[in-house]
Parts: C-alpha cells; structure tokens; sequence
C-alpha cells in the first residue's frame, strides 16, 4: 500500500474554491496497471472547465482533475490479457520515463494532478528523449488533437504540400501544436489571435498571422494573406464568433473542423455559401482515434517521429502545490502554450 495524494473536488466551484490536496490510499498494481510517480502535467482548458461544471460531468464525487503528464514507473502489475494495449514503443519498465494519454485516463478516478498514482497500462505513451519533463507532459493532447483534426481535414505529411491551413485560437497549446504540424508537413500556415502581441509571437513558426476576434475580422485577415484565395483546411475551437466568417474565408472544397465552441454553440451557417463552394464541415474529439482502427498507432508514430519540430512551447511551470491558482491563470488566456504544473517548479 502507498500513500499519495491528489487534487481533487466535490462539488463544482471556482479552481481555487473547489480543489483540495487529499491523501489517497493505492493498492499494488493489479494486472493491466502501474504506478507512477508523477513529473509534470499538462495543463488544459478542459480542466478548468471541469472543475466549474462546463466540461463532461464528472462521473462521480469527489472527482480527480487532470488528463495528460509524464511520470517514472516504480512498480508494474503483469500485461492485462485483453482490452487495449500501450503503443508498442511504450517502454514497460520500472525507472521509465513515459507520458499518460488523454482519453485513456479516467480524470474522476485517475485524474494526473497528483504526486503518485495508480494508471492503466493502456494508458501510458513513449516520450520523445530529447524532451525535458514540462514539454513531454504537454505533448500528447495537443498531438491527439491537432494531427487528428489535421488527418480528417485530409492534411497529412503525404498531402500537406500546397494547402493553406487556419489555426484559429493559435496562440493555445492546441494551436501552437497544429501550426508546428501543418508547417513541419509542408502546408502554408496561418494563425490567429485576438492579441496583436501574440500574434507577434506566433510569427516565428507560421507564415502568416490575424489579429482576429470576430467574424469580420476574421474574413479580412484570410483574405488579406491569401491573396482573396481562401485556406483549405482550418482547425476551429471558437465556434459561435467565427462562424460565418469561418465559411467566408474558406476556398472551394476547404475542410473546417470544429474542436470546440468557446464563444456559442449556435453559429449561423451560411448553408447556400456552404453549397456553392462545396465546403465539409466536421467535428472532432480525441476520442476518434481510439475509434478508428490504427488512427491512435498513427498519430503516436507521428508524434514520435516530428518529435523534434513540434516540441511544445511551455510557457510557464508553476507547482503542483499551487494547482488552483495556476487553473485561474490559465483562465485569464494571458499564456502562450503550455502550463505545466510540477513538483519541483522555477517560477
Ligand atoms: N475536441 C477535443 O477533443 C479537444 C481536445 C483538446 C482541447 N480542446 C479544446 O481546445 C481549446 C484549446 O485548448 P487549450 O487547453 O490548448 O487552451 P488554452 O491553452 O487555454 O488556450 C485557449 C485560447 O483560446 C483563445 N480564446 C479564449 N477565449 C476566446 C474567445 N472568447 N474568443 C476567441 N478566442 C478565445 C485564447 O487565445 P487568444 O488569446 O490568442 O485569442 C486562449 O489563449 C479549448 O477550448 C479546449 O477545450 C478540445
């Protein structure tokens, strides 16, 4: 038996009125299990939503809170027979450095703010080796999302060449990754914001940057940099204020893929514009490639093998001790890239 302890909460409140630091007891780990010592997490805005009631409900109370880190294995209970398996780079030794993956942790049972805890074996992931702990703890998140929004708007390292790709909010650890991604495979990429000094910031790895914060401005932006061209594909999780302008600014035949609706889930849709230009409207959760048979192999391999030009831009550590208040900076969207909590923070 070991004891640890965790973030967790009972009803929904505020970060910092709702989380508390409680003792945990862990078992062994049974088959199918290991347990970590946790190094860094991945912080992500789903959290802070979930800790407020805004996200999937939690399954039950209390609940644990977070869904990505990087950890060092200490003990391993044998393989699980059946059900579904690490990726097979995951090195499953005691000492090892790996990553948890979103969508296989259980954040009411498993949930990462944590210092040890007891995780499925299904849920670990290999780390790129040249990666410090903060920027392998937000790697997984972004790469589920953004390579597999990518893979269904058809922009792959095979077919990226040539396309124009919008990442809106690309100032998030989401869209910092997409760029990284669309850029590293050859598509012409464009970022936006609703901070000019962002946007500055986010010049040095797209082609082009927006300042944008509604639909208007939006549709000038695209229009401006490409020409009156349109993007082909755009990976959107504002919603609401960028629609219609999201369908304004697409070329014929574009893809836009919603990954969230942060400003309204109602958007107008301009269906006869949609007709005409012949547009594919889809959304996405990370929760397609544990659907679609080897997606989840693809986009891991993917992640190893861009490793080095997609790292994660960390864009603060903040201690595990201080997770509320650094849920609440998140809130505040003054960050560029990842918030990392761990336990032993320089900031
Ligand atoms: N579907 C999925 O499976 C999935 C997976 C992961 C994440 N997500 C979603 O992806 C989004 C990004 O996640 P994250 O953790 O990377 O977030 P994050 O780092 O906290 O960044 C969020 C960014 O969104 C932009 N934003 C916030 N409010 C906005 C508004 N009212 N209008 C326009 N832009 C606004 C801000 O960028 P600027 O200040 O630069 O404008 C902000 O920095 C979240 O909404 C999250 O829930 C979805």
């Amino acid at each position: 038996m070991t004891t640890s302890h965790r973030w967790q909460f009972d009803a929904y409140n505020t970060p910092a009125e709702a989380l508390a630091w409680c003792p945990q007891a862990l078992a062994e780990p049974g088959p199918g299990q290991v347990l970590l010592k946790i190094l860094a997490v991945g912080m992500n805005r789903s959290e802070f939503n979930y800790v407020q009631g805004n996200y999937a409900p939690a399954r039950a109370f209390p609940s644990g809170i977070g869904q990505e880190a990087v950890g060092e294995i200490l003990a391993i209970g044998p393989a699980a027979v059946d059900g579904p398996q690490p990726h097979a780079k995951t090195p499953l030794t005691v000492g090892s450095r790996v990553a948890l993956l979103p969508g296989r942790v259980d954040m009411c049972e498993m949930g990462t703010y944590s210092d040890v805890g007891l995780f499925d074996q299904a849920a670990l992931a290999p780390v790129p080796d040249t990666y410090t702990d903060a920027e392998a703890a937000g790697l997984w998140m972004g790469v589920l999302t953004m390579a597999g929004a990518l893979e269904l708007a058809g922009i792959t390292p095979q077919s990226a060449k040539g396309k124009t790709v919008l990442i809106t909010a690309a100032s998030s650890s989401m869209g910092v990754i997409g760029l990284k991604l669309a850029k590293t495979w050859g598509a012409t990429t464009i970022a936006s914001s609703r901070s000019a000094a962002k946007a500055e910031q986010l010049a040095a790895f797209c082609d082009h940057t927006i300042v944008a914060d509604d639909s208007d401005s939006l549709i000038a932006g695209v229009a401006d940099v490409t020409d009156k061209a349109g993007f082909d594909a755009a990976l959107d999780p504002v919603g609401q204020a960028f629609y219609p302008g999201l369908i304004q600014g697409a070329a014929t035949g574009a893809s836009i893929i919603s990954y969230e609706m942060i400003t309204g889930r109602e958007p107008i849709l301009p269906i006869p514009l949609m007709m005409m230009k012949d547009l594919t409207l889809r959304g996405y959760t990370i929760f397609r490639p544990y659907r679609v048979p080897g997606l989840l192999t693809q986009i891991i391999d993917w992640g190893m093998a861009y490793a080095d030009q997609i790292k994660p831009i960390v864009a603060g550590t903040r201690s595990l001790s201080e997770a509320p208040k650094a849920l609440e900076e998140l809130g505040r969207c003054e960050h560029l890239g990842k918030l990392v909590l761990t336990s032993n923070s320089t900031n």
